[in-house]
C-alpha cells in the first residue's frame, strides 16, 4: 500500500517536472519565434540599397525576396517570409571551402599560406595582395576575400577537377543536410564577367600563393558562389557552426569540433569586408555575407541565423539582414561577449 502510494507520488512529480520542463521549451521557442516576427514586420518595407549588378544575374533577382531563418541547438527552425527562394551563396561559400582546407589540413595551412588578418580593403581589392607582397612581406590576405577564396579553393585537394567540385560541394551539402545544386545562370553570368577574379588568380600563383591551374581555381570558385541556396539552408549551415561542427538537423558532424573555433574567428575578423569591425561591434557575432544578398550569422552554442535580403549597401552587405538579425540576436541574449554567467572549467 506504502508503495503504490510512493509510486504515485513519484509519478505525479516527474509528471509535474515534465510539464513544467515542456512549458519553459514552449516559452522559449515563442520567444524566439516573437523575435523573428518583430523582426520581419519592421523591416518587410524597408527598401534601402540596391542588388549586386556586376554580376548581371543578380542584378535580376527580385529585390522584395526577405527570408529569415533561425535554427536552435535541438534543430527546430523559426522562419518567417520566403523560405523556399534560392539565390547565389555567393561570397558565403567561401566559410565552407575554408573549413573543408582546415579539417583537410590543419588551421595552419590557412594561417601559412594566405593568413588570417583582415585585410581592411574591398573583397576584390588587388592592392590588398599587392599592399601584402611589397609592405607586410608574407601571407597578410585571408579567405574571406576574392585572393584569399581563390587560394584556398586551390588547396582543396583531388586528382581532377572534378574530384576537388565533389569535395566543395559535398562540404557545403553536409552543413545544409541536402544536396545543393548550382545555379547555371548565375554560374554562366558570373563566368562571362569574371575577369576580375581571373586576373586575381592569376596574380596569386605569381607570387605563388597558388601553386595549382589559377584557371580551374577561379571556375571552381566561380561555381561554388553560383551554389543555390534558401533562407533555411543558410541557417542550418549557421547552426552547424553554432553547435561544433554538428549539423543539428541531421546530426552529422560536418566538420572536427576542434576546428570550427578557426572558421568562426576568421568571419569574425573578415566577414563583412571592410564593416566586419563594426559589425563586431554591435552584434559581436561571427558572421558572413555574400553579394546574393543572404547573411549567416552565428552565436556559439545558442543558435545559428540567416537571412536573405538582395539589396545591399556600399560595402556590399545586405541591409535589411544586418538589420534583422542585429535585431533577433540582441533579443535572444545573442552577443557571445555579453555572457556573464560564464565560468572556467579545467578539462
Ligand atoms: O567573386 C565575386 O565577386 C563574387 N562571386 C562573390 C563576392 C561576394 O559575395 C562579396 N560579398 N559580399
Amino acid at each position: 500500500m506504502v508503495s503504490r502510494v510512493r509510486r504515485q507520488a513519484a509519478f505525479s512529480i516527474a509528471l509535474v517536472a515534465a510539464a513544467v520542463a515542456l512549458g519553459l521549451t514552449l516559452r522559449a521557442q515563442s520567444g524566439v519565434q516573437a523575435a523573428v516576427n518583430a523582426a520581419f514586420a519592421k523591416y518587410q518595407n524597408l527598401h534601402e540599397g540596391k542588388n549586386a549588378d556586376y554580376i548581371p544575374a543578380l542584378a535580376k533577382v527580385n529585390p522584395n525576396l526577405f527570408g529569415i531563418a533561425v535554427v536552435t541547438a535541438d534543430g527546430h527552425l523559426y522562419t518567417a517570409g520566403d523560405l523556399k527562394t534560392e539565390v547565389s551563396i555567393q561570397s558565403i561559400s567561401k566559410v565552407f571551402t575554408m573549413a573543408r582546407v582546415i579539417q583537410d589540413q590543419g588551421p595552419e595551412a590557412i594561417e601559412k599560406r594566405i593568413g588570417v588578418d583582415a585585410t581592411g580593403m574591398r573583397f576584390n581589392s588587388i592592392v590588398s595582395v599587392e599592399f601584402a607582397k611589397k609592405s607586410l612581406g608574407g601571407p597578410e590576405i585571408n579567405p574571406l576575400v576574392n585572393p584569399g577564396a581563390i587560394t584556398a579553393t586551390s588547396m582543396v585537394q583531388g586528382k581532377t577537377a572534378d574530384e576537388v567540385w565533389a569535395k566543395i560541394i559535398g562540404t557545403h551539402n553536409d552543413f545544409a543536410g541536402r544536396q545543393l545544386s548550382v545555379l547555371q545562370d548565375v554560374y554562366k553570368s558570373e563566368s562571362d564577367t569574371n575577369q576580375r577574379n581571373q586576373a586575381i588568380g592569376m596574380l596569386m600563383y605569381a607570387y605563388e600563393y597558388i601553386k595549382s591551374n589559377p584557371a580551374q581555381a577561379t571556375d571552381l570558385y566561380t561555381r561554388q558562389c553560383s551554389i543555390g541556396v534558401n533562407a533555411k539552408d543558410l541557417a542550418v549551415m549557421a547552426a552547424t557552426l553554432a553547435f561544433g561542427g554538428r549539423n543539428p538537423v541531421t546530426g552529422k558532424q560536418a566538420i572536427s569540433e576542434k576546428n570550427v573555433p578557426y572558421v568562426l574567428a576568421v568571419m569574425a575578423t573578415a566577414g563583412l569586408y571592410d564593416d566586419s569591425g563594426k559589425w563586431l561591434y554591435h552584434t559581436g557575432l561571427p558572421a558572413k555575407s555574400g553579394v546574393g544578398g543572404g547573411i549567416i550569422a552565428v552565436s556559439p552554442g545558442n543558435f545559428g541565423i540567416a537571412v536573405v535580403s538582395p539589396p545591399l549597401d556600399d560595402a556590399g552587405n545586405s541591409i535589411r539582414a544586418q538589420r534583422a538579425i542585429r535585431d533577433i540576436s540582441t533579443a535572444l541574449n545573442g552577443n557571445p561577449y555579453a555572457a556573464a554567467g560564464r565560468k572556467a572549467t579545467a578539462n
